[in-house]
């Protein structure tokens, strides 16, 4: 059996962040979403992983590499145009080589990992197996019904008159008849070939597909509330462990990570949170749910709830910052000169909340 992971898409909802960086690549508690996808797939004994890239191919490439890092074989598989999950599916045919696959989108998140569902299809004679999970805006996401007996017998792509409360989360196993039901089927109202409508062909075609009823969290992290979501989920799993410097003046609980090489002086540090390789907190406070990456500065400022990539500077800033998501080498602070005034020099789509 094979891993796919579709990495591709642009991840405009996540702009600004996503001009510059895969949105798979944005870390929760301070690991790329990506990596945590690798991992549940390895966990499952899948070894041999294809990675669908578009237009952030070349720095995805560069973070995971031949996938050594987890004991795993990554190939990429190159998808010229977002042109859908299905899509994605036909360009990465010849990888696959007929042999059976779990599809898992790389921006997803999930509690508990997949060795139970691909456990489950492995001892099947299904030719599909789908993830589902209820959730409260099944709009917003590919909706499926099932029959009596629990088969699937109805999938549709975001609908507007949802016929359950079940979504589809981002991960499918399927075997090789899928090739054909991407083959039959046409592009949707946004333009893309959808997965959800060549499950439904297959369905059609009285192939076996069968639900996985998921019931821990799951996040799509495809918005910046989504993102900060997911990071306290995450978060509040984490087996903390402080391998970096607290000095004596410091007061940092339990639930607290500081990672090799950080540095926390005179400050309070509130757990769950997590502070990365190199970075300095001084004089200062972090509250609960956050994650300060690798080479941040944290100084005379109080942050809580919030997301910092790497290499930023949050310095001297008069109120608590909050429910933030902070850009790589992004530098936040109190300006010397004046007029006393708000200066910014915010790239395009940024949102910045003032008292
Ligand atoms: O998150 C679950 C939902 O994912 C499902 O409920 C929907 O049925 C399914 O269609 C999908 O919907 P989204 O609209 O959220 O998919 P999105 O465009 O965000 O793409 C998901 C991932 O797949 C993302 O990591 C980018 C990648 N992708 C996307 C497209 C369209 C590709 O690699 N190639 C593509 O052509």
């Amino acid at each position: 059996m094979k891993g796919l992971i579709l990495s591709g898409g642009r991840g405009t909802r996540l702009y600004p962040l996503t001009y510059t960086r895969a949105k798979q690549l944005i870390p929760v508690a301070n690991k790329p979403v990506l990596f945590r996808v690798i991992e549940a797939i390895r966990d499952a004994g899948i070894t041999d992983i294809g990675i669908v890239v578009g237009e952030t191919a070349d720095e995805i490439e560069a973070a995971v590499g031949h996938g050594e890092r987890w004991e795993v074989q990554i190939t990429y598989v190159h998808q010229d145009e977002p042109l859908g999950l299905a899509h994605a599916v036909k360009v990465s045919q010849d990888y696959l080589e007929n042999e059976p696959f779990v599809m898992f989108l790389g921006d997803n998140v999930l509690q508990g990992g997949i060795v139970e569902l691909v456990q489950q299809f492995r001892a099947s004679d299904w030719n599909s197996q789908i993830v589902l999970t209820r959730v409260e805006h099944p709009e917003q996401y590919g909706v499926a019904e099932l029959n009596g007996e629990g088969r699937v017998v109805r999938l549709v792509e975001k609908p507007k008159e949802p016929p359950s409360d079940l979504a589809l989360v981002g991960i499918y196993m399927f075997d090789p008849h899928i090739y054909q039901a991407v083959a039959e089927i046409r592009p949707s109202w946004r333009g893309e070939l959808e997965i959800t409508d060549a499950i439904q062909w297959l369905v059609e075609h009285d192939y076996k597909v069968f639900p996985y009823i998921h019931r821990g969290w799951w996040i799509d992290t495809g918005a910046p509330a989504a993102m900060l979501e997911a990071n306290s989920l995450v978060l509040e799993e984490l087996v903390p462990s402080v391998k970096g410097y607290v000095d004596r003046d410091s007061e940092v609980d339990t639930r607290v990570t500081v990672e090799e090489g950080a540095e926390v002086i005179n400050s309070v540090v509130r757990g769950p949170t997590i502070i990365g390789q190199r970075s300095r907190i001084v004089n200062a406070y972090v509250g609960p749910f956050t994650s300060i990456y690798h080479d941040v500065v944290v100084e005379n400022s109080e942050i809580e709830r919030s997301i910092v990539l790497e290499n930023s500077t949050i310095r001297d800033i008069p109120a608590r910052i909050q429910d933030s998501l902070i850009g790589r080498d992004v530098t936040l602070s109190r300006s010397p000169i004046k007029p006393k005034a708000f200066k910014m020099n915010l790239g395009d789509y940024s949102q910045v909340g003032i008292l």
